[in-house]
């Protein structure tokens, strides 16, 4: 078995957790998502940490819980959004992991993420405007980071297909 990790990014809202679960089901390999992993950590949800602290705060909490989780071997990783955004994530993910892009328009994103509460950043009313200039700022990171894209609108299960494909060849 290969026993890199399998690191899923993709803006918010691409399914990383819902495909990270079904993929986990299909490979019988653990599952851990970044934010999940700061949330249990800390004891708090990444909104409080957002309200207290700020997301510069925040950035320094995924960098540990990034580091952390890429000691570990055969998982499937999620990150965040934003994780990928910063180099020195890359670097500790990309060490033992092959990061894997969920594609997925930014008309689907806006739709999936309309009722959104649990997101700081798109807590606000422009949020539309905020999601266009993220999603047009780190697409192209994105598809420069990843090893292998996929198409992210197909429901979880087939995504996770997909990639099951990618990484049994
Ligand atoms: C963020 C995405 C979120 C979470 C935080 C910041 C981002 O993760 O890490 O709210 O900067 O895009 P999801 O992509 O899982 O929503």
């Amino acid at each position: 078995m290969n026993k890199k990790n399998i690191v899923l990014c993709g803006f918010m809202g691409s399914g990383k957790t819902a495909v990270g679960n079904q993929l986990s089901k299909l490979t019988s390999r653990n599952y851990v998502d970044i934010d999940q992993y700061i949330e249990n950590k800390s004891g708090k949800t990444i909104s409080e940490i957002f309200a207290e602290s700020g997301e510069q705060y925040f950035r320094d909490l995924e960098y540990e819980a990034a580091k952390e989780l890429s000691l570990k071997k055969g998982c499937i990783i999620s990150a965040g959004g934003g994780t990928l955004l910063y180099e020195r994530n890359i670097q500790v993910l990309k060490e033992n992991g092959i990061v894997i892009f969920l594609d997925v328009p930014l008309s689907t994103i806006k739709y999936r993420l309309r009722n959104d509460k649990k997101r700081p950043l798109l807590q606000r009313p422009d949020k539309d405007r905020v999601m266009e200039e993220l999603y047009n700022q780190r697409l192209p990171l994105y598809k420069e980071t990843a090893d292998y894209r996929v198409d992210g609108t197909k429901s979880p299960i087939g995504v996770a297909k997909d990639i099951c494909k990618i990484i049994r060849k």
